[in-house]
């Protein structure tokens, strides 16, 4: 593979010069920032930037407010409204963190979605895509622990739904689950825990953040064509590529101003109207709310879990076959994981030569109908269990397995897919033609 250009750190001043022959850091900084990135990129490129903001959003504020917060279960309810009146500012860290979390979530889902149009996800960058899989899998770990920790009705009665689930697991179940709570049921010893992995995880989150970007940063961007940076010479690699500083920072700051002010708006003006109001009231052992709900960017995947009751044939199926070892319970489990875990198995049930869902007309058509399948099944995990949105959700369910292991693996067979452009550069001049010369 040839060299790609924009990428070279020279020292040139005599402690740049020192400092580099000890700890190059410059010149890895360097190549970071000045990385050839395809000069088509749209706005759909730009959720990786938020992503990042949204990490040290989160890191900052959080640690503000673990400074004003005491993990105790007498003490928790009223920490947050202490934050929330008394401390300075402490209403903003308060609804920035909370807001911050929904911020985070829309734009992973965007990001990850962006990855399935446009087919990011296959051969070289097989590695990003499942490290990005496993910081979704964090995420989500790390909000359900936060989420706990204003110890209000929906904090407790989530976080006894949500751990009851591992007492599901055949044999190891009821030890697990009890090992997770710190004791048979959710108190202090838990709130203590979730506390501390709460603070953990985020930093986890870094590493493996740090490690999604290097993995991007050896194979190169994607692009909307899915057509890769020529790279036999370095003229041609120029032709494809502009270097990320300045031009892709500029525009990704762009979009995240636009972002923000809207984002800000929400913090100002309806901080609350993403939360539960239940989660106002203090976590109450004795009182069990209407309906438990989880936060919004939980619901598709809490609909899948739901949606296989002992009623549904396959349930009963797999507990016929184990002897009752299976029950619609766990059945529900395995979904709710397997869901994730068919997406993270995405680069290799696509067996389509055709990188970009914009040359395969009958790919996005599923896309879509996934797409829309996701924000289905969002809006039944909000509903009460009962039908008809059982019956929906297991509607739901289907279809997004069948996506995954039916009808991607045929559409790369029988799929007839439009000839993409031979170049990027091909592709930018057709949308920006080249000024003719004066
Ligand atoms: C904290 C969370 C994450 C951060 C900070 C992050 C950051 C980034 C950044 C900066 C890029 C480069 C350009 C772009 O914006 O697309 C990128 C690319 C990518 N990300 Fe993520 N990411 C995160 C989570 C995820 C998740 C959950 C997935 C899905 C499994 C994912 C899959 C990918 C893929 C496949 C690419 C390569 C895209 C391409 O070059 O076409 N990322 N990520």
């Amino acid at each position: 593979m040839g060299g790609i250009p924009h990428d070279h750190y020279e020292p040139k001043t005599k402690p740049e010069k020192w400092l580099h022959k000890r700890l190059p850091i410059v010149g890895l900084l360097h190549n970071v920032i000045m990385i050839p990135t395809p000069k088509n990129l749209n706005w759909m490129w730009i959720w990786g930037i938020v992503l990042v903001f949204c990490l040290v959003l989160q890191i900052i504020t959080g640690i503000v407010l673990a400074m004003h917060y005491t993990p105790h279960v007498d003490l928790a309810f009223s920490a947050k409204e202490h934050i929330a009146r008394n401390v300075n500012g402490g209403w903003a860290l308060l609804y920035l963190h909370a807001n911050g979390a929904s911020l985070f979530f829309i734009a992973v889902y965007l990001h990850l979605f962006r990855g399935l149009y446009y087919g990011s996800y296959k051969a070289p960058r097989e590695i990003t895509w499942i490290i990005g899989m496993l910081i979704y899998l964090a995420m989500m770990a790390t909000g359900f622990l936060g989420y706990v920790l204003p110890w209000g009705q929906m904090s407790f009665w989530g976080a006894t739904v949500i751990t009851g689930l591992f007492g599901a697991i055949p044999g190891v179940g009821e030890s697990l689950q009890a090992w997770l709570l710190g004791g048979p049921a959710v108190g202090n010893p838990t709130l203590n825990r979730f506390f501390s992995l709460h603070y953990l995880l985020p930093f986890v989150i870094v590493a493996l953040v740090a490690l999604h970007i290097w993995a991007f940063h050896t194979t190169g961007n994607s692009n909307p064509t899915g057509v890769e940076v020529r790279r036999g010479s370095k003229e041609e690699a120029e032709k494809d590529t502009l270097p990320f500083w300045p031009y892709f920072v500029v525009k990704d700051l762009f979009a995240l101003m636009v972002i923000l002010t809207i984002f800000a708006a929400v913090v100002g003006f309806m901080p609350n109207y993403l939360g539960h109001p239940d989660n106002y009231i203090p976590a109450n052992n004795l009182s069990t709310p209407a309906h438990i709900v989880p936060e919004w960017y939980y619901l598709p995947f809490y609909a899948i879990l739901r949606a296989f009751t002992a009623e549904v044939w396959a349930v009963q199926f797999a507990g016929f076959v184990t002897g009752g070892i299976v029950t619609a319970k766990f059945f529900g489990v395995i979904a709710m994981f397997g869901a994730i875990f068919v997406m993270a198995l995405v680069p290799w049930l696509d067996t389509s030569k055709t990188r970009s869902g914009r040359y395969r007309p009958a790919f996005r058509f599923f896309f879509w109908l996934l797409a829309f399948d996701f924000m289905f099944l969002m809006w039944l995990g909000a509903m009460p269990a009962a039908e008809p949105y059982a019956s929906l959700s297991l509607i739901g369910s289907a279809y997004w397995f069948g996506y995954f292991l039916v009808i991607l693996p045929l559409l790369g067979v029988f799929e007839r897919p439009t000839t993409p452009p031979a170049t990027i550069e091909e592709d930018f001049d057709s949308h920006y033609p080249p000024k003719p010369a004066e």
